[in-house]
């Protein structure tokens, strides 16, 4: 599990002339939350279902991490390895319907939490892994 880094809130100072990004502090926070977000996935009951779809979280960590910098504001590692990320498309060969995406968020809830991801960044998130999420339903 990942530790908090500081005492103090990730985020309370994020504005508009900063990318979620850096407010995230950087490849470190990226990396601590998706962390923080799989080691949740991998222990949590009501994460089951969607923990049997993936199979090596270690591969999960890498490319959900890599997407995430990318899609922060920060370096482009997912589009520079795999192209266009098409996420929609990536995700239809698993079952995602209401519960599957409500478990997704709230194993990501939990992980902002832990990191915590506080004050505007976290509103900011929390809005826009919502509409992803939702947008992945396909049953
Ligand atoms: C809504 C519920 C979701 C479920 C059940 C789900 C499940 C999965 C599964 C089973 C995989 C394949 C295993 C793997 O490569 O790790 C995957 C891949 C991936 N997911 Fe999700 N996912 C969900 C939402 C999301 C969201 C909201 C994001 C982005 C914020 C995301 C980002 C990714 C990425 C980047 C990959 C790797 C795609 C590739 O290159 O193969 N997923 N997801």
């Amino acid at each position: 599990m990942s530790e908090r880094p500081t005492d103090v809130a990730v985020g309370s100072q994020f504005d508009a002339d900063q990318t979620p990004y850096k407010a995230i502090g950087g490849e470190t926070g990226v990396q601590a939350l998706v962390d923080a977000f799989y080691d949740q996935m991998d222990t949590s009951e009501d994460a089951r279902v969607i923990r049997a779809m993936h199979d090596d979280l270690s591969r999960s960590r890498e490319k959900l991490f890599w997407f995430l910098c990318g899609w922060l504001g920060g370096p482009q590692h997912y589009v520079e390895r795999f192209g266009h990320p098409r996420l929609r498309m990536r995700h239809a060969p698993f079952a995602i319907d209401q519960s599957a995406r409500d478990a997704w968020m709230g194993c990501m809830h939990r992980a902002m939490d832990e990191r915590s991801i506080e004050g505007p960044l976290r509103a900011f998130l929390d809005a826009r892994f919502e509409h992803l999420a939702t947008f992945m339903i396909n049953r």
